[in-house]
């Protein structure tokens, strides 16, 4: 039979398989997001996500050096406060949670890449990404605090800071506050485009964050809205953002395609907890194979043009790529 075409003739053998591979990927593209807590000599699974834990501060160490060691270079850091209040005032607090978890790192891992989440949910009695007026979030009066958050991480050692609370205004707002003192070198990762998602389910309880009232649709993103998410990305380019990220990743690869090739700054992607979550439930159950099922998420976000993965399967991955499994 005359067939000049047969794709079949290069997925022969794995040499050649993987000579032809399209997606190329790279331990140094992923980051680990991390929870640290108040206490003392704390390792507190999250009960969502199993394999997860909130580490007080004295206790980072032996994780940053196992994912360090796997290849992991960076991390993103998430407070959880002994205290919230109206104003999420522990989200700029010089001797804040986080602010002393940035100190830490720094000293027990001073290689690692720190990056902080500069948002007010944690921080905040109501559980909302900024402050109220009445029931709603006041963009403005949020961007003076939002600045002052992300000031505060980046004095404490933040090497770059990811500004999650879609508040319109924000990157500026923490571009110019970085500027004025000096850190004109900060990086920022914007969360440009996030969806008002259930997939963030097992984060709030893990942060102990889920509105006391409402919903987040009023600032975040609504996910019927594929052109929007070009806005929101340029918006944030005009304001100085030095790499967008589209959340989640899994069940938004269109759009990490859309953004990829729309913008020329690179583009990240945060595989979120209830992507964990479903996966850890569905291995748990025997229902699917874990290492393959998680192996194929983070090469479908690559794909899709992802340059950076964040991901609570962050070191797994890492030891897939030294496997060879994926890469
Ligand atoms: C803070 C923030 C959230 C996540 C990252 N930063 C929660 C939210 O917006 O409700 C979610 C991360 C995850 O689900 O893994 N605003």
């Amino acid at each position: 039979m005359e067939l000049r075409n047969r794709p079949r003739r290069l997925r022969q053998n794995a040499v050649l398989r993987k000579m032809v591979r399209e997606t190329r990927m790279d331990k140094s593209s992923l980051v680990y997001p991390m929870f640290v807590t108040e206490g003392r000599n704390l390792k507190e699974e999250i009960i969502s996500m199993p394999g997860q834990y909130r580490y007080s501060v004295d206790r980072m160490e032996e994780k940053l050096t196992e994912l360090y060691d796997s290849g992991v270079s960076s991390v993103m850091l998430f407070g959880i406060p002994a205290q919230k209040d109206e104003l999420g005032s522990g989200a700029y607090a010089s001797d804040g949670i986080v602010q002393k978890a940035f100190r830490r790192a720094k000293e027990v891992c001073p290689d690692m890449y720190l990056i902080g989440d500069v948002c007010m949910c944690e921080y905040t009695s109501h559980g909302h990404c900024g402050v109220l007026r009445e029931e709603t979030v006041d963009n403005d009066q949020t961007l003076k605090l939002l600045a002052q958050t992300a000031l505060s991480q980046v004095q404490a050692g933040a090497d770059m800071v990811a500004p999650s609370d879609m508040m319109d205004g924000r990157v500026l707002a923490i571009r110019r506050k970085l500027d004025e003192h000096g850190y004109i070198n900060t990086p920022i990762m914007s969360y440009a485009v996030k969806f008002a998602s259930s997939f963030y389910g097992p984060f709030r309880e893990a942060a102990d964050s889920a509105p006391s009232f409402g919903d987040r649709k009023s600032y975040q993103m609504d996910y019927h809205n594929r052109r929007e998410a070009w806005k929101e990305a340029m918006l944030d380019v005009e304001e100085g953002a030095d790499i967008i990220m589209v959340k989640p990743a899994m069940a938004y690869g269109d759009l990490i395609r859309e953004v990829k090739e729309r913008i020329h700054i690179p583009v990240a992607s945060y595989s979120v907890s209830g992507e964990y979550a479903m996966v850890k439930a569905a291995a748990q159950a025997g229902f699917v194979d874990e290492t393959s099922i998680l192996c194929e998420m983070a090469v479908s976000a690559y794909r899709a043009g992802t340059d950076i993965y964040i991901s609570y399967f962050a070191k797994e991955l890492a030891e897939c790529m030294d496997q060879g499994m994926i890469g």
